[in-house]
């Protein structure tokens, strides 16, 4: 199976996702541990996408995700060296996101939820950041770039290529 196949809309996992969302309140390490081990079986591995997800449903930072992955050796995760996330939420949309997030697109090579064919970056989506005031905002990995417009794209794309 190769990177660009892993589906973050396939069904089976879909369905992992909104019954883990649903019983977010009763989230434990293992229960995270359940989630990823579940998506493995899906995908082969756990991807990138599934990662970013179990961070945001289970309120766990990233670095806790990977490290829970390395910690479990029948776990092998995805990696990627750079995560754009491009804010589609309504204020940051009304500033123009879907236009930029489309230019990312095209300059990076990849669609939404892909991975480079190098393994180099990952690009996604988020419905808000909470810096909405500040938009068009995009995540390079830990750096928020707020005021985005197109002009910025490939100075933007520059940092993860
Ligand atoms: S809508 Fe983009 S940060 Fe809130």
């Amino acid at each position: 199976m190769s990177r660009i196949d892993l589906n973050p809309q396939e069904p089976r996992y879909l369905a992992l996702r909104e019954y883990t969302a649903d019983r977010v309140d009763r989230q434990t390490q293992e229960a995270l541990v359940y989630f990823l081990k579940q998506a493995q079986d899906i995908f082969g591995l756990v991807p990138v996408f599934a990662q970013l997800d179990a961070s945001e449903i289970c309120e766990f930072d990233m670095k806790i995700i990977k490290a829970l992955i390395m910690r479990f050796p029948s776990l092998q995760g995805e990696s990627v060296t750079h995560i754009v996330k491009v804010c589609v939420g309504d204020r940051c949309k009304g500033r123009g996101s879907p236009k930029v997030l489309s230019a990312i697109s095209e300059s990076l090579g990849i669609e939404v939820n892909q991975i480079s064919s190098d393994g180099k970056y990952f690009l996604k989506t988020q419905k808000c950041f909470g810096y909405c005031r500040e938009g068009v905002n995009v995540l390079v990995d830990n750096q928020m770039i707020h005021h985005v417009t197109l002009d910025m794209v490939d100075d933007i794309c520059k940092k993860v290529k």
